[in-house]
């Protein structure tokens, strides 16, 4: 053989050689990225029957290994990956979202969540849960959280009579909102007035008593606390209304009540029973009850439109 021949026959293994690495590293890289990649979450949840967009949802929100693995110890279940982009999923309610959603398969998710937050699948005070007292004006009193019998709210005051009945009470630190919310109010024309405000455990007993002994149980939980689970056992609500316009029944169709609506918030008040809400608050329409939580909260309840039951259970309690 010529030596021309012999180098081009090494030439020609060379390149088969060369050829043969290339291939096997790419197949190799191939395996490799394979193996990769169904070590993922993505993968794993994929296998487990979710399509490709709901598996990288999963895993961009839950992002944690533990949560992730819970989730593959479960049933495929596309209302998961619905819930999780929702603002106010709470991650440790989401039993309790499939098992709501599984029960009452009209209602939304966006409800689902809502209801659930505050409670609301389970029955009026079946819970009980003592209230953290500790939080001052982000004291949360409902039919789930209850006051402890011997609890007194601090700093109470008397409301003037320029802006109250006789013998209104409340805490100093709404007091002096409320006053500045009433002069605001008062350069508009409108000339707000506290019927009833701080009421302690007997009073709200004889008040939820009297209406429960002329109405019946079910109609006094919709329009009356039970004693423990008043607001106005903290010294924060009031009952306001305007003067000359102090029915219940038509106080949500005066200007005061739209001011209030644009307004209060501006002084730290809230709307706390709002129309169309009885499904997470558990009580009718109070266009008169207002309840100070000062301007902060109140503003961020004003903007995101929610209820302070959902305000609690989401900012407060979620990331405590
Ligand atoms: N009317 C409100 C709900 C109360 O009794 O506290
Ligand atoms: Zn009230």
């Amino acid at each position: 053989m010529s030596k021309l021949k012999l180098k081009k026959k090494v030439m020609y293994r060379g390149i088969v050689v060369l050829i043969i690495l290339i291939v096997g590293s790419i197949l190799g890289l191939n395996f490799y990225n394979d193996y990769q990649y169904r070590q993922t979450y993505e993968y794993k949840l994929i296998e487990h029957g979710y399509n490709l967009e709901e598996a990288k949802k999963l895993v961009d929100f839950y992002k944690e290994d533990e949560i992730l693995n819970s989730i593959l110890l479960r049933e495929k279940n596309t209302t998961i990956v619905e819930l999780i982009q929702e603002k106010y999923y709470i991650h440790k309610n989401l039993e309790r979202y499939l098992k709501y959603k599984d029960k009452n398969k009209d209602t939304t998710i966006k409800d689902v969540i809502a209801i659930v937050n505050v409670n609301r699948d389970y029955e009026f005070y079946e819970q009980d849960i003592p209230t953290d007292t500790s939080l001052g004006i982000l004291i949360n009193v409902n039919k789930y959280y209850t006051l402890p019998d011997d609890f007194e709210p601090i700093d109470i005051s008397d409301i003037s009579i320029r802006y109250s009945y006789n013998g209104n009470k409340m805490t100093k630190e709404a007091n002096d909102a409320y006053v500045s919310m009433w002069n605001s109010a008062k350069n508009e024309g409108l000339t707000l007035i506290v019927n009833s405000s701080y009421r302690d455990l007997a009073t709200q007993e004889r008040v939820y008593n009297n209406i429960k002994a002329s109405s019946g149980m079910k109609e006094a939980d919709k329009v009356a606390a039970r004693p423990g689970h008043s607001e106005h056992q903290t010294g924060l609500a009031i009952d306001v209304f305007e003067v000359g316009n102090q029915a219940t029944s038509t106080f949500k169709d005066s200007p005061a009540y739209t001011w209030l609506k644009n307004n209060a918030h501006l002084y730290g008040f809230i709307e706390r029973y709002p129309e169309d809400k009885e499904y997470l608050t558990g009580y009718s329409f109070e266009s008169w009850h207002w309840r100070y939580v000062g301007i902060e909260v109140a503003t961020k309840m004003y903007e995101e439109n929610i209820t302070f039951d959902e305000y609690y259970a989401y900012y407060i309690e979620n990331q405590a």
